[in-house]
C-alpha cells in the first residue's frame, strides 16, 4: 500500500518538529488543503451511486483491478474522483445513493455524480446534473454540511460528453452542434455558479477530454486512429469552457478552476510508452458480437464480452470509459503539468 500523502507529511513534520508534541504537527496537518471534496457528474467521477438495476459498474467485469469485484465504478478499478481524493489526501467521499450505509464517511464530503447523466436530461434513469446539485442543497438545508465545512471544501465537476452523445443518438449528425455546445456551456456554467453560491470554497471542471479518442468513436476505423472531426468540436467546448471560467475567476476573485483532461488524455494516448501502456486506443474490455457490450450477458447467461489479458497496459477499459492505469497515467500527467496544485490553495 502507498503511503496516502497527508500521513506523509505527517511523519515529515515530525520529522522537523522532533522536539515538540506530536498533536501540533497533527494540528498543521488539518489545515493543508480543503477537508471535503464533492463531486458532480457522470461515469467519469461516480464511484457507486448508478443503481445495480443498470448496465456497467455493478455488472462482471467491472472492478477486477480494484477492488477485485464490480463496485459501482465504471472502470476496472478507479476512477478520477479517486485520483482527486488521494490527491488532496481524503478518502474517496461517500456515494450519496450509500450515504446512510456509510455514516462514517460523510466527513470527506459527498459524490452525488450518476453514469450517463449531463447537465441536459441525457438519460430517464439517472438525475441531471440540476438535480444532484438539489440533493447537495437539501444536505445543507439539513445541517449534514455546515457553512464551515463548505469554506473549507472544493467541488468536483465532470460534464464528459453525454449531452453530446445524446445529440448525436437523437440527431443523428453534428450539424447544429456549435451553437448546441454553447448551450451546454451556458447550462455547465449556471451550475458551476449555484455550487460556489452554495458556499463551496473552489469549483473544479475537468476540460473536456478528446472524445474524437474514444473507442465508440474510433471503433468505426478499427481503433487506429482520433477522429479529428471530434476532436475540433471538442476544441470549441474547451474554449468556451475557457472563456466562461475566465470571467467566473475575475467575479469571484478565484474560487474556479479547470482541470486540462484535453491535454493530458492527448499526452499520455501520444506517450503511451512512457505510462508503460499499449495499445492505447483499443479498449481491454469488449463485446463479442453485434449489440453486444462490455459486461453483456445472454438470454443463458453467457458472457458476450471479453477482457484483454492485462487491464494494467490497457488505457481504455470499455468504449467510454479509462482503465485505472488509465486515470492513473492521467493523473501523473496532471501533477507534471502542475495542473492540480491550484485544487489545494
Ligand atoms: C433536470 O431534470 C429535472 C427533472 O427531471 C428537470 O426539471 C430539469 O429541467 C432538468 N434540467 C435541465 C437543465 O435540463
Ligand atoms: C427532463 O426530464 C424530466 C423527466 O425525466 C422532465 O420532467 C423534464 O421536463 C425534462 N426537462 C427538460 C428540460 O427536458
Ligand atoms: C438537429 O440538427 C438540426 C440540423 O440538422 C438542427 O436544426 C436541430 O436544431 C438539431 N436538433 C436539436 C435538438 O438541437
Ligand atoms: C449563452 O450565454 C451567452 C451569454 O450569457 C448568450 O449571449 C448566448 O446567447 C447563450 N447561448 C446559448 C446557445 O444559449
Ligand atoms: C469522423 O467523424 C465524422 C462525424 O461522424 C465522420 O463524418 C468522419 O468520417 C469520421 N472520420 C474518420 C476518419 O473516421
Ligand atoms: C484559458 O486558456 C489560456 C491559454 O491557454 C490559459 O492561459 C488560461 O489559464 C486558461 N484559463 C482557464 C480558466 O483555465
Amino acid at each position: 500500500m502507498e503511503l496516502p500523502k497527508q500521513l506523509f507529511f505527517f511523519f515529515l513534520t515530525l520529522i522537523f518538529l522532533s522536539g515538540h508534541i506530536g498533536l501540533q504537527a497533527e494540528a498543521r496537518v488539518r489545515h493543508y488543503g480543503p477537508t471535503k471534496l464533492f463531486v458532480f457528474g457522470d461515469s467519469y467521477v461516480d464511484a457507486g451511486n448508478t443503481r445495480k438495476d443498470q448496465p456497467g459498474s455493478w455488472k462482471q467485469p467491472y472492478g477486477i483491478t480494484f477492488p477485485g469485484k464490480p463496485a459501482g465504478r465504471f472502470s476496472d478499478g478507479r476512477v478520477f474522483s479517486d485520483y482527486i481524493a488521494k490527491y488532496l489526501g481524503l478518502k474517496s467521499p461517500v456515494p450519496y445513493n450509500l450515504r446512510k450505509m456509510m455514516p462514517n464517511n460523510l466527513k470527506y464530503g459527498m459524490n452525488f455524480a450518476y453514469g450517463g447523466t449531463g447537465v441536459f436530461n441525457t438519460t430517464s434513469k439517472n438525475p441531471n446534473m440540476t438535480i444532484q446539485i438539489d440533493f447537495f442543497e437539501k444536505l445543507i438545508k439539513e445541517n449534514v454540511y455546515t457553512a464551515s465545512d463548505l469554506s473549507n471544501s472544493i467541488a468536483y465537476v465532470s460534464v464528459a460528453g453525454n449531452d453530446y452523445n445524446y445529440y448525436l443518438t437523437i440527431n443523428g449528425s453534428i450539424q447544429g452542434f456549435p451553437s448546441y455546445i454553447a448551450s451546454v456551456i451556458n447550462q455547465t456554467t449556471k451550475d458551476l455558479i449555484r455550487i460556489k453560491n452554495l458556499g463551496v470554497k473552489k469549483v473544479a471542471i475537468g476540460g473536456l477530454q478528446p472524445l474524437g479518442c474514444l473507442p465508440l468513436i474510433t471503433s468505426t476505423s478499427s481503433f487506429q486512429k482520433c477522429n479529428e472531426t471530434f476532436n475540433n468540436l471538442v476544441a470549441i467546448h474547451n474554449n468556451l469552457l475557457n472563456q466562461s471560467i475566465t470571467k467566473l475567476k475575475q467575479s469571484y476573485k478565484g474560487g474556479f478552476l479547470i482541470i486540462d483532461l484535453f491535454d493530458s488524455f492527448t499526452s499520455v494516448l501520444n506517450h503511451p510508452k512512457t505510462y508503460n501502456l499499449h495499445n492505447e486506443l483499443i479498449p481491454c474490455c469488449l463485446g463479442t458480437s453485434q449489440g453486444f457490450t462490455c459486461g453483456d450477458v445472454d438470454n443463458n447467461n453467457v458472457k458476450k464480452y471479453k477482457v484483454c489479458e492485462n487491464p494494467k497496459t490497457a488505457f481504455f477499459w470499455d468504449l467510454f470509459h479509462p482503465t485505472q492505469a488509465g486515470w492513473h497515467a492521467v493523473y501523473n500527467k496532471l501533477q507534471n503539468m502542475n495542473a492540480l496544485s491550484q485544487l489545494r490553495n
